[in-house]
This record gives C-alpha cells, structure tokens and sequence, in this order.
C-alpha cells in the first residue's frame, strides 16, 4: 500500500478534503457528548518541532491521546538532528518506531526529504512555505458557521507568507476566489500563484481587497525565522492593520480569521480580536478536531 502523507493541501482531492472536514465536525460532536473513540490504542506519533508552538503541539499530542495512543514531543535542540545527523537517517530511524510523524520546520524540502525517507504517514506542522493543518481548521470553521465556501471571495491581509501560499492552494482546493493585498515586496510566491487556476489576484490596496467580500484573513507580519526583520517589516505593513474599520467594506455577514499568535496592535488591533465578526478562537479549538480528522484518514484504513 503507498504511504500517504500531508504535506500540502494538494497532496489530498479535493473530495478527500470535504470529506476530513465533515469528519472533522463529527469527530468534535463526538467529544462534546463524552464519547469515547480510541481507534488508535498503541499507536505512536513522533512530534518533531524545530520551532516554537502552542496550538500545534498541544492540538497533535491531545488529539492522540483522545484516539487511544500516544504522542512524543522531540525539539531539534535535544536530538542529534539539531546535531546535524542527515534528514534521512533520522526519517528512517524515526518511521521504523512510530506509526506517524508529524514536523514544523524551517525548509519545505527538509519535510519533502523526510516523507521520501518514512516508512510512514509525516504531516508537515509549518513550514517556511506551508501551514496545510492551519487551513483544515479554518475551513472547518468557515463551514460550521457558514456553509461551503465554494464561490466566496476570501481576503488576505499582509505578508505573502506560508499561510498566505496555503490560502493560496485552499483556493484551488476548495473552490473560492482569493484577493491577496500586500506591500511590494511581500507578494507570495509567483509559481505558487500561478498554479491556482486565476482563482487568486494580487493587488496592494487593502481597503479595495476587502471590499465585497466573506472572509478576511491575516496572520503576523514577521514570521518565526524573520526575527531579525521585525523593525522593518513593522514600517513596511503600515496601513495593512485588519480593524472593525476595515471589516466594515465586507460583506455584512463577513468573518475574520487569524491563526494566532495574533500581535494586537500590529497586523490586528485589539478591537479587531474583540469583534463578534472574529473567529480565532474558534479556528484555534478546530486544530484538534482537524488534526484528529487528518491522522484518522492517514492511519485508520
Ligand atoms: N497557529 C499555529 O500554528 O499556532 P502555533 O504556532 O502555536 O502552533
Ligand atoms: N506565519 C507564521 C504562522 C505561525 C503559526 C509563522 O510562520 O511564524
């Protein structure tokens, strides 16, 4: 049987997509009446992280334990990758113990080098290029509250970052059209842009993406590794703060979405996270669901 892994939102149809977010749904009705499902009794996952995280590592690691099994947190710092033992070795050493693997690191390829490597199903957790689980939540959230989002006019706000590429394949995936506004300079990726199918159009005036549409969306303005940036990216993304102000040119039943850490103030004011129209928190608890949806579907036959 071929292994099948998450790497990015393209590597399931999208029929396999609808279906997991359906899943999704149950698999949270599930846990809010109390029921027990645990298909995954002594089943093991490697949690490999070479960056920070709260919503990822405690939404894999609850998720597993919830399924009957068990997760394993490894930091690139406290294992001999971080010593500079190959990719492949470890993907080999690692899928030869566990059931599945999930990975947030740096470099799309290092996620790409392990899958050719595993023995089992990896999950990319973020990477520079990707955040592929962050959008099976999202999409899980906008269909609770929403219904399909095929034929809606989805915004993204900022940095041509990781979450803006994953919006970016959603589009093609899920069938929506996407309006990226951002500085020059901080355009996603042009191949990746071009592969969308003229579902995606990239301008630069916030306040004319945002109007007519359902759903906005940003995420923070210097990502982990850009650190170093933060000063200017800062003066870079002037005028491209998500505010009820802004919100208002939406549709009148518009959502917002971010897929925290949210940094009030900058990419989003405080009043913004307050809003009845904010859904953060919602995406946030969705993790667990999504993620529970996704290890189901590459373990459970
Ligand atoms: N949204 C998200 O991936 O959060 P963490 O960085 O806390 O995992
Ligand atoms: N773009 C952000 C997302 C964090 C969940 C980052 O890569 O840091």
């Amino acid at each position: 049987m071929t292994i099948r892994h998450f790497l990015t939102l393209k590597d399931l149809t999208s029929d396999e997509l609808s279906t997991l977010i359906a899943r999704a749904i149950e698999l949270k009705q599930m846990r809010n009446r109390g029921e027990l499902y645990e298909p995954l009794k002594n089943r093991v996952m490697a949690m490999i992280f070479e960056k920070a995280s709260t919503r990822t590592r405690v939404s894999f690691e609850a998720g597993m334990a919830q399924f009957g099994g068990h997760a394993m947190f490894l930091s690139s710092r406290d294992t001999q990758l971080g010593r500079g033992e190959p990719v492949e070795d470890t993907a080999r050493v690692i899928s030869s113990m566990v059931d599945i693997v999930m990975i947030r690191t740096f470099s799309h390829e290092s996620v790409e080098t392990f899958a050719n490597n595993s023995r089992v199903p990896v999950i990319n957790a973020l990477t520079d290029s990707f955040h592929p689980c962050q959008l099976l939540a999202d999409m899980q959230t906008w269909h609770e509250k929403r219904g399909s989002i095929q034929g809606k006019t989805v915004v993204w706000i900022g940095d041509g970052n990781n979450m803006c590429n994953s919006y970016i394949n959603a589009a093609e995936q899920f069938d929506f059209k996407l309006r990226v506004a951002c500085p020059k300079g901080f355009e996603p990726d042009a191949d990746i842009v071009a592969a969308s199918d003229g579902r995606v159009t990239v301008l630069e005036n916030p306040q004319e993406a945002v109007t007519g549409s359902d759903l906005v969306v940003t995420d923070v303005w210097a990502s982990m590794g850009q650190e170093e940036e933060q000063r200017e990216r800062l003066r870079a993304f002037t005028g491209y703060q998500v505010t009820p102000e802004l919100m208002d040119l939406a549709n009148s039943d518009a959502l917002f979405m971010h897929c925290l850490p949210a940094h009030r103030g900058e990419e989003v004011s405080a009043s913004m996270m307050d809003d009845p129209r904010c859904v953060a928190f919602d995406e946030a608890e969705n993790r667990l669901h999504a993620q529970k949806a996704l290890i189901e579907f590459l373990l459970v036959p």
